[in-house]
């Protein structure tokens, strides 16, 4: 099958087009590089010893888009091209409305028009906004406090209308909790510019010697030792998930958690990751970060069912393999 990643040089879609590959799919990528750099397709195809075609476009391009599903025949679109910080899509909302929302109705035209049968949908948890956890897909969504979210829920709501609309066309929604870790080769990984916002990235440069030391965001929530839980699952799970979506996916809108139903505190990750690495991480207890809430994780049992998906690797592994990427940089 030849699948469209968009986004495929990214963090979570650079390990996507290797678990592809790996299961035998023909990859092609387009992406901006607007937050990643073309070289880890290099890795990708280093790692598999297999070829995946790159566009460097942006795909709210209507043309640039129009031209990839003209050269080839798509068979399936898998859309992680995003913005994703959600600091800055409140200071910053159109650009997030704009890109977030735009590429996914770009996409979605394509598809109708060239009958390209499955698109899978990089969403996220955060759009189940203060709920009860677990968090379980047939939840009432609440509105996210920033536009990151709510870019969110509109891409979903914009795919359950044309699924809707045109029953031949299947989409998996797939509400990620939080992606961390990498590739066990440490080749690929994630990368953020700047100073990382989320905590596995800060624990590791933290760890390194980058960072001095870690902010804890709140010591007072109502959870096991007082800091934020939150359900952490590894790159290369939630990449396989795709591939089981892709794979298995039927008729109509599909959504599914991808997440391991497992809750970890910010102190719990702090001293796995200490134990596995060996190295000491100082940090502080700080106040809340705002937005923030105190528990997140999924119910998984819909994607075990249905997409016959399940994790393999623990939050040991997460902690080792996200400590291998970044002391190999
Ligand atoms: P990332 O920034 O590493 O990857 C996104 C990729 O999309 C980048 O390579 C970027 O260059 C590209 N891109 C952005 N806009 C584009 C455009 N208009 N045209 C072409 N390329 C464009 O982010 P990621 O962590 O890999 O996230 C992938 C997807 O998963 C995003 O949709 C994100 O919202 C979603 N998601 C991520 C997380 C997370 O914690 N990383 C959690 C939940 C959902
Ligand atoms: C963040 C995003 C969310 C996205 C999710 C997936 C925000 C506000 N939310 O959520 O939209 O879907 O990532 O990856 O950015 N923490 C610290 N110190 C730090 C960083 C984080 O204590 O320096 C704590 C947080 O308070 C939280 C936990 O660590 O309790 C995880 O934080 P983070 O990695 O940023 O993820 P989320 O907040 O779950």
């Amino acid at each position: 099958m030849v699948i469209l990643v968009t986004g495929g040089t990214g963090y979570i879609g650079s390990h996507t087009c290797l678990a592809l590959l790996e299961a035998g799919f023909t990859v092609i990528v387009a992406d901006n590089l607007c937050n990643s750099r073309a070289e880890t397709l290099d890795r990708v195809m280093q790692i598999t010893n297999k070829e995946i075609i790159f566009y460097e476009i942006d795909v709210t391009n209507a043309a640039s888009v129009e031209q990839i599903f003209t050269d080839h025949r798509i068979e399936g679109v898998i859309h992680f091209a995003a913005y994703k910080a959600v600091g800055e899509s409140v200071r910053e909302p159109l650009k997030y409305y704009h890109n977030n929302i735009n590429s996914t109705l770009v996409l979605a035209e394509a598809c109708l028009k060239h009958e390209v049968r499955r698109f899978v949908l990089s969403s996220s948890a955060t759009v189940y906004g203060e709920n009860d956890v677990p968090f379980v897909e047939s939840m009432k969504l609440q509105p996210t406090a920033n536009p990151y979210g709510e870019s969110k829920i509109i891409s979903e709501r914009i795919l359950r209308d044309v699924a809707n609309a045109n029953s031949w066309f299947s989409v998996a929604i797939l509400r990620y909790f939080n992606p961390v870790g990498a590739h066990v080769s440490g080749l690929i990984g994630e990368e953020p510019r700047g100073t990382p916002g989320n905590l596995m990235p800060y624990i590791t440069q933290v760890a390194k010697g980058k960072i001095g030391k870690l902010s804890v965001f709140g010591g007072d929530y109502p959870t096991v030792d007082g800091t934020g839980v939150r359900d952490y699952i590894h790159v290369m799970d939630l990449a396989e998930g795709h591939v089981a979506a892709m794979n298995l996916l039927g008729e109509g809108i599909h959504t599914y958690n991808l997440g391991t139903g497992k809750g970890t505190s910010v102190l719990e990750l702090i001293s796995i990751f200490e134990e596995e690495v060996g190295i000491k991480v100082p940090f502080e207890i700080m106040e809340r970060r705002p937005g923030d809430i105190a528990e997140c994780y999924a119910e998984v049992s819909k994607a075990k069912e249905e997409l016959y998906w399940n994790v393999k690797r623990d939050i040991r592994d997460m902690c080792r393999d996200a400590w291998r990427f970044e002391s190999n940089l």
